[in-house]
């Protein structure tokens, strides 16, 4: 097995062994996320290199109706993933977490973020955790958010732009397959939750 290139351009190649050659070298997920940003800033300035295909909505979105979540690169370790989060108008995701270290960064349109909390940590079989709402944002193109779980970990997005906004995601871990959580603020309910991605299948 290699890892899997599905979006297999010069770009993403380069980007991609920068950021294990970053990786490689720093101790800290604060330090590789601090090393990351400037070529991810790159990334995101260029506005072409994203193909057509993967800047579309998707009806049955596993994040939602009409949510797309399309996957681009992903290591064979589930330690490393490139993804582009697709959301039309109006659209939100339901409260999440993310369980890695993470860079985000709005590549196109613009979101409102809200950013929750919790007491305690969620365990594994947890039904319940009541979550308190820490921070609102609005993101715009070449905005970025920090995963550092379990700061910044837990959240949801709406897209307010009139067109679909697209996020890219950066992260350790193969984040559409593993089993994570969603959320209802208002009630404090927690069940277990698998995006899946757009394109490519989880293994069984
Ligand atoms: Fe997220």
């Amino acid at each position: 097995m290699s890892d899997e290139f599905i979006s297999d351009t010069p770009k993403v190649r380069q980007f991609i062994r920068e950021v294990q050659a970053i990786i490689a070298s720093t101790s800290s997920i604060p330090e590789r996320l601090a090393a990351i940003r400037p070529i991810f800033r790159q990334v995101m300035a260029d506005a072409q290199w994203l193909p057509d295909e993967f800047r579309r909505t998707y009806e049955h979105g596993g994040m939602g109706k009409g949510i797309a979540n399309w996957l681009l690169y992903r290591d064979t370790e589930g330690t490393l993933s490139l993804s582009a989060l697709v959301l039309p108008h109006g659209a939100a995701t339901p409260v999440h977490d993310h369980l890695a270290w993470g860079l985000v960064g709005l590549y196109v349109g613009e979101q409102d973020e809200e950013i929750y909390e919790t007491a305690v940590p969620v365990g594994a079989g947890d039904q319940h955790s009541e979550l308190k709402l820490v921070e609102n944002k609005h993101l715009t193109v070449g905005s970025f958010y920090e995963l550092i779980p379990p700061t910044g970990d837990i959240h949801r997005v709406i897209t307010t732009s009139r067109e679909p906004s697209i996020s890219l995601h950066l992260l350790g871990n193969d984040v559409g397959c593993v089993l994570r959580h969603r959320f209802e603020p208002e009630t404090g309910a927690v069940a277990p939750f698998r995006s899946g991605y757009t394109n490519v299948n989880c293994e069984q």
